[in-house]
């Protein structure tokens, strides 16, 4: 297994660095514009090796050579929002760089399984599949993971219980109107609709979309990294060993739900080819509501980005 991780910033390098942790891969590259931060990171993540017992041979680079022969390419590559700022708002931008990346990075690996990270991610995601004509199996992005343990945190903290304890999934596009589906949502069974006021499940659901603001907010200068990094992991190791483990993930929906042609977070199904599956959940009325109005503000950003990026 060769995993590429492009962009070394801190959410590639903390992914780079979960994935090895977790064994993941035998070959695992970190590559960046700034080769000297590509290199100095992947050795330091080497250099951990004897102590966090892993075997993957880890390199950083600027060459996209090195990246040949990659069974799964992670884009992480981008810029990261700034106090005040929308995912969105990096449309433009991270387009410019998403598509060179993914072109440059799967002439050297035409099998690969892409993974999409930089944000708006939905959007990098359908941007990618439209210019790459890739099948929507080998196209997928994170973000439902990352929401969903975010809600569950702050669920348990609400509650005094460990957070593996609650179970939930947060759906919908990485955005303001992402969709905490409260109907499946439930500590130890219970379901958490009878453990939560309504006001206080409103306030974990405005939490959970703002999470990413509040951390950019309190850093100033980046944004989240830890648990994104742990969220690409769990998409790797799900798609490396081949679980056909239900996750939250961002998939190009033809029907599903009632979605079609565009990207957004559901239940999906990861193995090796990368989508092995969407699950449709018998998700209540107003969760499916707030599912299709969030995958209608990804389509809708979509629609914005091409006016702007084609005419280049
Ligand atoms: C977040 C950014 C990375 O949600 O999208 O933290």
């Amino acid at each position: 297994m060769k995993i590429s991780v492009i962009g070394a910033g801190n959410v590639g390098a903390t992914a780079a660095k979960v994935i090895a942790d977790r064994n993941l891969a035998e070959e695992l590259v970190l590559l960046d514009i700034d080769a000297g931060i590509a290199r100095g990171k992947a050795l330091d993540i080497a250099q951990s090796a004897p102590l966090a017992d892993f075997d993957a041979q880890v390199s950083g680079t600027a060459d996209y050579r090195d990246t040949a022969g990659s069974d799964l390419v992670i884009i992480t590559a981008g810029m990261a929002r700034k106090p005040g700022m929308s995912r969105n708002d990096l449309a433009h931008c991270n387009g410019k760089i998403v598509r060179s990346a993914v072109s440059e990075a799967l002439a050297r690996s035409p099998d690969a399984v892409i993974l999409m990270v930089t944000n708006p991610l939905d959007v990098m995601a359908q941007l990618t599949l439209r210019e790459t004509g890739l099948p929507k199996e080998r196209v997928i992005g994170m973000a439902g993971l990352l929401d969903t343990s975010r809600f569950r945190l702050f669920a348990a903290r609400e509650l005094d219980v460990p957070p593996r304890d609650v179970e939930a999934l947060v759906l919908g596009g990485h955005g303001d109107l992402m969709a905490p589906c409260l109907s499946l949502a439930a500590v130890r069974g219970r379901p958490l609709r009878e453990l939560l006021s309504p006001e206080k499940l409103d306030e974990l659901v405005r939490r959970t979309r703002d999470g990413g603001a509040e951390i950019v907010n309190l850093l100033k200068t980046g944004s989240a990294y830890y648990a994104p990094g742990e969220s690409i992991a769990e998409m790797v190791e799900a798609m490396v060993r081949n679980h056909q483990k239900v996750l939250p993930c961002t998939a190009y929906l033809e029907g599903e739900y009632g979605i079609s042609g565009v990207y957004c977070g559901v239940p999906c199904v990861l193995g090796k080819g990368g989508l092995t599956e969407i699950v449709e959940l018998p998700l209540d009325e107003a969760d499916v509501q707030s599912l299709r109005n969030s995958a209608a503000q990804v389509r809708e950003h979509y629609e914005s980005l091409l006016k702007t990026i084609d005419r280049e």
